[in-house]
């Protein structure tokens, strides 16, 4: 039986614990119609989830024939580049591709940033009421700092930044069959404009990862320029779509919380466990990419035929009862903490280091900076992006008593 749920409705994204207790309710395995991917398998609690997500033998995210999940045989040619990238390929590509990066996020290389997200930080937090009152803290804050670090990252002029803006909202923003085709004119002016950029690094050198991916191309054979193309695509958009609703949703359940905002104040140290926490409840991510049933299979009491579909629904398995304690309530010194807040497996986020430390440093020097930050608003008129598959506030009107 096919559960009809609304996963863009403002009454889910306001308060995922009450919608995410009916569909769990439903079973750990339920069958859902879902925009673009369409009928669709929906695995809600952990178990289930993380069985989805690390058995690479059943679960697969290309059919033999080399079909993505999820990418529709009417869409455009052109997103076939960019679906050419690590997140859309089982082994042995992944690892290939992974490989190539996986140096730039690791632990250590993570740390030696430390100092520049903070500096970064530090300069977008001073500057958040400096064109008025109230200011809106996801364009001037929780999106300008992840999207800077990216940037400096890749090796991206900053001065661009407002095209990634505007590209990184339309291609996120679609959730119709008409809305693709509409998209069509963004990606070619995005394939265009890292088509040029690359071109541009590969005569004359430059700075950053894309500089060395440049350096590792011309060794040949172990990467091709779609494939460059949709790596950077990739980093690009992942790197920033993500982490900005992290920040953006930590802040909200701060400024509704302002007791949790002031016991966070007394003591940064508290910032990595509050991080955690906040990954688990926000959940920016709300489901995996679907995956194709390689074989016939049972999972949760429900048979999956080859050539199915099934997703991880990530918010769902972060507020099973069975992996964490009163899974409803933000406990931001909750521990041990089981969330799967960025995937699990293989394809496991690459960036969920830096995520980490953006999320800490964002929040530690906006409140620093401006210890009593409260909303404009009532918590009531915050909306989110009627899309599914991202929890995404719009905008997060912020004012400050002595702003
Ligand atoms: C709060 C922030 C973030 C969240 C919640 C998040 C979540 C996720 C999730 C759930 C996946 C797995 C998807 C799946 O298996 O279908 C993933 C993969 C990935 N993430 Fe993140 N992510 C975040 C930040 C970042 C950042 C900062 C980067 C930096 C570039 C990044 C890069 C990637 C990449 C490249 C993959 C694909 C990995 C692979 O296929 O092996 N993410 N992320």
């Amino acid at each position: 039986m096919t559960v009809h749920f609304d996963f863009a409705s403002q009454e889910f994204f306001r308060d995922p614990p009450a919608g995410l207790k009916k569909l769990q309710a439903a079973g750990p395995v339920i069958e859902a119609k879902f925009p673009i991917v369409g009928r669709v398998w929906m695995a809600t609690t952990q178990e289930m989830a993380s069985r989805v997500l690390k058995d690479g033998r059943v679960f697969t995210l290309r059919k033999d024939d080399g079909t993505v999940a999820g990418l529709r045989w009417w869409m455009p040619r052109i997103f076939r580049v960019f679906a050419n990238n690590m997140l859309n390929m089982d082994e042995p590509d992944h690892a290939r591709l992974r490989g190539l990066v996986d140096e730039a996020f690791r632990r250590r290389a993570v740390l030696d940033m430390e100092p520049r997200v903070r500096a970064i930080a530090d300069e977008l937090a001073s500057e958040l009421f400096a064109q008025g009152s109230p200011a809106d803290l996801v364009a001037r804050y929780a999106r300008m700092l992840p999207l800077s670090v990216i940037c400096e990252l890749l090796g991206l002029p900053l001065a661009d930044r407002p095209k990634f803006i505007a590209w990184a909202g339309r291609a996120t923003g679609v959730s119709s069959t008409l809305g693709f085709f509409r998209l069509a004119p963004t990606i070619t002016a995005m394939r265009r404009y890292l088509g040029e950029h690359l071109d541009r690094v590969r005569r004359e050198g430059g700075e950053g990862l894309i500089a060395e991916l440049v350096r590792v191309e011309k060794e040949g054979a172990r990467l091709t320029r779609d494939e460059m193309i949709a790596m950077v695509f990739l980093l690009l958009l992942a790197g920033h779509e993500t982490t900005t609703h992290l920040i953006s949703g930590s802040v909200f359940e701060l400024a509704r919380n302002p007791a949790l905002r002031d016991w966070l104040e007394q003591d940064w140290s508290r910032a990595d466990l509050a991080i955690e926490e906040f990954l688990r409840f926000v959940c920016p991510v709300q489901f995996s990419k679907p995956r194709f049933v390689r074989q016939d299979t049972e999972l949760g009491g429900v048979r999956l035929k080859r050539g199915d579909q099934v997703m991880a629904m990530l918010a769902a398995a972060n507020m099973d009862p069975t992996a964490n304690v009163a899974p409803e309530k933000l406990d931001l010194t909750r521990r041990p903490n089981h969330h799967i807040a960025f995937g699990t497996g293989i394809h496991f986020c690459l960036g969920y280091q830096l995520a980490r430390l953006e999320g800490k440093c964002a929040l530690q020097a906006l409140y620093t900076r401006w210890p009593e930050l409260a909303l404009a608003v009532k918590p009531a008129e915050i909306r989110w992006r009627s899309r599914p598959g991202l929890r995404a506030i719009v905008s997060l009107p912020v004012i400050h008593p002595a702003g």
